[in-house]
């Protein structure tokens, strides 16, 4: 965003924001989507920017070790000016490992992608939160089971979930809840990649599900919206599955 076009982001901040991570496409792209369409303005940051015009991107490698200080200040007086914020861990690092293979450098990138950056963020932006907030996660299916060869990604969705429950004790009495929300398998690039596109994967995936389609990013979308209003969803982990077949 030009520099003209965030002083005018900035003057005509709404009470509520959103921050979320991979806004640039699938499922974080409808959340900024429908968040906005409910009132919020909307921070994305991800490696490359999302197209909606109404979204402030800071471009970044969540990969990163030390991220920009400047970045950092620009998040933290947006989120000052904000009566309610809701902070989503949505970008995720998905690779097709296994015990077999999984080297010690992945496993360090994929962690700090899926579990380091989540409390990063939650350190910067937790000062300026007010009672009403919210921290939401976006989970998996493999946040509670394991399928093969997604070594580092089922271990890093089990510790999200710990995460949040965890973020959950830890802020009793602030005013600020914390989710997360499981999806099952979503029609995004995340799941065509990781299945190499391949139709018979595909089909065998639908089939698994008790209604026999894929998810849509928007129905994701819609749970999260849920969590971020409803403050008796508190510490709770979400299954957004449409029902899965067990084999
Ligand atoms: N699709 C599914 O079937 C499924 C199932 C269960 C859970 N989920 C979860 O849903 C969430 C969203 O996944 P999706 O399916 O929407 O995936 P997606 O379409 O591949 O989008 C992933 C997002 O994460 C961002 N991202 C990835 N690595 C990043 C990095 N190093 N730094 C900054 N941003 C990064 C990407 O942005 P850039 O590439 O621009 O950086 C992109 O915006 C993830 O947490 C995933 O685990 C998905």
């Amino acid at each position: 965003m030009r520099r003209g076009r965030v002083k005018e982001w900035l003057a005509s901040m709404k009470d509520k924001l959103l921050v979320i991570t991979g806004g640039s496409r699938g499922i974080g792209r409808e959340v900024a989507a429908l968040f906005y369409r409910s009132g919020y303005h909307i921070v994305n940051l991800s490696r490359s920017a999302c197209d909606l015009p109404f979204a402030l991107n800071i471009q970044l490698n969540l990969a990163e070790k030390h991220w920009p200080e400047g970045f950092i200040k620009q998040l933290r007086s947006v989120a000052e000016k904000s009566q309610e914020v809701c902070l989503i861990h949505n970008a995720a690092a998905l690779e097709n490992d296994s015990i077999n293979t999984l080297d010690a450098d992945t496993l360090r990138q994929v962690l700090e992608v899926n579990v380091v950056a989540p409390q990063k963020l939650n350190k910067i932006l937790l000062p300026s939160m007010k009672a009403g907030s919210s921290i939401l996660y976006v989970g998996s299916t493999l946040a509670e089971k394991a399928v093969p060869n997604a070594y580092s990604y089922v271990l890093s969705k089990h510790a999200g979930a710990g995460m949040m429950k965890a973020n959950c004790q830890d802020l009793a009495g602030m005013g600020i809840h914390t989710a997360s929300v499981c999806p099952g398998f979503t029609d995004t690039e995340m799941l065509r990649g990781h299945i190499g596109n391949d139709h018979s994967t595909l089909t065998n995936i639908v089939e698994r599900s008790t209604f026999q389609r894929l998810i849509k990013p928007e129905e994701i979308a819609r749970t999260l919206l849920f969590c971020a209003k409803n403050q008796v969803i508190n510490g709770s982990l979400i299954h957004a599955n449409l029902g899965q077949i067990e084999q």
